[in-house]
């Protein structure tokens, strides 16, 4: 079932694709002018990358994995869409930054990419991508190092039980739609079948603690890193519905250390 349902999203991420790449948000032109990508959450969090072997899930066209490299990393890309990944590698041409960069499914990534990393990320519109976190959790054990650490920073599952009439943190869904607005280009309306998921906070903690890791910290945000509508404002690089920051949080990060 899940997989499917995953290939579903591969049709509707290989359609999204060139709507991000060509929509301002995602500030192409500038990365290709040097800028990096990555925001103060996460290049605090994460701290020095040199000479580090990183692997970024869901990386879309790659524009944070490159930046990870700009700041000395060794980095590996993994992205569900053929046309991120197409993307990633003429953006990879283009800036002669070295990067690798493989077509998977996150679930399916066991005996393609055949080394450990020390630092495993992913950020901003992940783990709602993901239907298995069991899964997920071992995909992430089996290709970190002894001693090496996963970082997410993404969007909080409690934001959306305030922002939405009846939404039930509780219900994973799935929930299918199409037509309806892009998170990025707003005034772009999808119209292949996208299907996400619903995760707890501890939905995504628990299976990370199962494989063995250990969480070196939960930080949660009221910032946002994109504007839900139109009306939200924009301070510090970070985004606010009309009334300020809210008083529940828009995003978490988390450390897990697998150990030595
Ligand atoms: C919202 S983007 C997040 C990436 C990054 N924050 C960005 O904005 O470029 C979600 C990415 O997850 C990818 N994705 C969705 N499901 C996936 C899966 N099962 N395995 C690997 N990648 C997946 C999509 O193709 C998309 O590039």
């Amino acid at each position: 079932m899940s997989l499917s349902e995953h290939e579903k999203n591969r049709t509707a991420w290989n359609e999204m694709t060139d709507v991000h790449f060509n929509h301002p948000n995602y500030k192409v032109k500038e990365f290709l002018e040097g800028n990096n990508t990555l925001k103060s959450i996460e290049l605090e969090e994460v701290g020095d990358v040199k000479g580090k072997h990183l692997l970024h899930l869901q990386c879309q066209f790659g524009l944070d994995t490159f930046s990870w490299a700009r700041m000395g990393a060794v980095v590996t890309g993994v992205d569900i869409s053929d046309r991120s990944i197409e993307r990633a590698n003429s953006l990879k041409e283009e800036s002669g930054l070295p990067a690798t960069f493989v077509r998977s499914d996150v679930l399916d990534l066991a005996g393609k990419i055949d080394r450990k990393f020390d630092i495993i990320f992913q950020s901003y519109g992940t783990h709602c991508w993901i239907s298995d976190l069991g899964k997920w959790a071992k995909i992430v054990s089996d290709h970190l190092k002894p001693g090496g650490f996963f970082y997410i920073v993404d969007f909080h599952p409690i934001a959306t039980v305030f922002e939405e009439e009846n939404f039930s943190y509780f219900n994973k869904g799935p929930y299918r739609y199409r037509d309806e607005p892009d998170y990025c280009d707003k005034d772009y309306m999808i119209q292949n079948e996208m299907v996400e998921w619903q995760h707890t906070l501890a939905d995504i903690i628990n299976p990370l603690i199962a494989v063995g890791l250990q969480i070196e910290f939960v930080h949660e945000f009221n910032e946002c890193a994109y504007p839900k509508t139109k009306d939200w404002y924009k301070k510090d690089g970070w985004y606010y519905p009309p009334g300020g920051p809210p008083n529940y949080p828009q995003m978490f990060s988390l450390k897990a250390r697998r150990p030595e």
